[in-house]
């Protein structure tokens, strides 16, 4: 692989270095796996505030009125969440849990806004003393709730707009048929039930879904929203993809960008929601090829120190990553990547093409940095991974590993 082709699914500023060795935030990543172990992490601070600063400078180029809510579910971890407030994002959270940590992180509460289609009262009552912003309302019965516990709060309606983008069902949630938000005609009995509930409604949210590379459901999407009426606040969701894989071609944040606030009208502040776009690709994890099985006549399996723990995506979506030893680039082995958990199905790669691979070669996966960490489990007893950040040649451990007495720390 060249390396001028690096960054793509790669973090930006990653490069090989005059061993052949990938460099991460100008760390070499070999040195982090000797010195953190493996499976570990590894983010490039400078792409998490690239990316930040890609939408927020997208937005000021095209509009005063904006707000950039980074979705914490992608990746919820205070040190993300500190560089994000910094930049001056503002947060969703999705459970009483991410407004913990989103708060921890720095946003000012006003910047907050609480999604969920079942939001416990008590979630509602922490959301409420806590003094967030914008609740985005789910359903009657919440409307019901809020009326009791939160006159006057500021909430958005979260309509489901009946727009389908292509991507895998599981993380497509605009359809009409979907346990989120209001129906686009149950839409007037619900302002006039937030009215009623003395809520003070300052506009619309949709999600139409995940890893959506065709802009036009957006354009859309704009349109929808912007005939519901007139009101201040119009948030367009998350969803803009990212590549994966080398041949992967998502579309700019510029574009994405422009298509929100082209299809609005002045005066209305517009929202969007990037989970997966501002983290995906700042993230690589890396593993220790433990064992190479060739099964002659059938294929290799090449099994790493993680799988579905670190993971979760492959045997959920059946997502696509791919892999590269980490100071040997390139190569034509054809092999199966695997996890080591107790399941045949702990697959992280079906065809990854690696150069040779041996036990105790490094591996790097790239573009985990979404739904990775934050979908980590402790199946078969595995300790989750640390999360190191890497700037400027310094790393840091910012999450650290899991212990055995981790384990049993809930232990009654
Ligand atoms: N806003 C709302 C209300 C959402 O529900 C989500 C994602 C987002 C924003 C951010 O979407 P993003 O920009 O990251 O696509 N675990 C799945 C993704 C589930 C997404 C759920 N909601 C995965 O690993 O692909």
């Amino acid at each position: 692989m060249a390396v001028e082709t690096l960054p793509h699914p790669y973090p930006l500023g990653s490069r090989l270095n005059g061993s052949g060795s990938l460099e991460v935030g100008g760390c070499d990543v070999m040195e982090l796996a000797r010195e953190f172990g493996t499976p570990a992490y590894v983010y490039a601070e400078e792409d998490l505030r690239g990316r930040a600063r890609a939408f927020v400078e997208a937005f000021r180029a095209r509009t005063e009125r904006f707000e950039v809510v980074y979705a914490s579910k992608a990746f919820p971890c205070t040190a993300v969440h500190r560089i994000f407030a910094e930049e001056g994002l503002s947060c969703d959270v999705a459970s009483g849990g991410e407004l913990y940590l989103a708060l921890r992180g720095g946003y000012p509460p006003e910047r907050i806004y609480m999604h969920g289609n079942n939001k416990a009262e008590a979630e509602l009552r922490e959301a409420v003393e806590a003094g967030v912003g914008h609740i985005v309302v789910d359903s009657f019965d919440e409307i019901e709730r809020l009326r009791l516990i939160a006159p006057g709060q500021r909430v958005l309606l979260r309509v489901t707009p009946g727009i389908t983008p292509s991507t895998h069902s599981y993380i497509s949630t605009g359809q009409a048929d979907s346990k989120f938000g209001f129906g686009l005609d149950d839409v007037p009995r619900a302002v006039e039930a937030i009215a009623a509930a003395g809520l003070e409604l300052r506009g619309f949210h949709a999600h139409i879904g995940s890893q959506i590379f065709d802009l036009a459901p957006f354009e859309r999407l704009a349109e929808v929203l912007n005939g519901l009426g007139g009101y201040p606040l119009l948030n367009l969701g998350g969803g803009l993809g990212i590549a994966y894989t080398s041949d992967e071609q998502p579309p700019s944040i510029e574009d994405f960008v422009d298509t929100l606030v082209s299809g609005l009208p002045d005066g209305v502040t517009v929202l969007c929601e990037p989970g997966r776009a501002l983290v995906g690709n700042a993230g690589l994890t890396l593993y220790t090829v433990g064992t190479v099985k060739e099964i002659p006549g059938v294929r290799t399996y090449v099994s790493v120190d993680g799988g579905m723990s670190d993971n979760l995506r492959p045997m959920l979506y059946g997502a696509r990553y791919e892999a590269q030893i980490a100071n040997r680039f390139g190569g034509d082995s054809i092999c199966t990547l695997a996890g080591m958990h107790c399941e045949s199905g702990d697959v992280l790669i079906h065809e990854a093409t690696l150069d040779d691979p041996r036990p105790g070669d490094v591996l790097v996966v790239p573009a985990t940095g979404a739904y990775g960490h934050a979908m980590a489990n402790n199946y078969n007893g595995v300790r989750r991974p640390p999360v190191i950040f890497c700037s400027g040649g310094d790393a840091r451990v910012v999450v650290r590993r899991e212990t055995y007495e981790d384990l049993v720390l809930r232990d009654a």
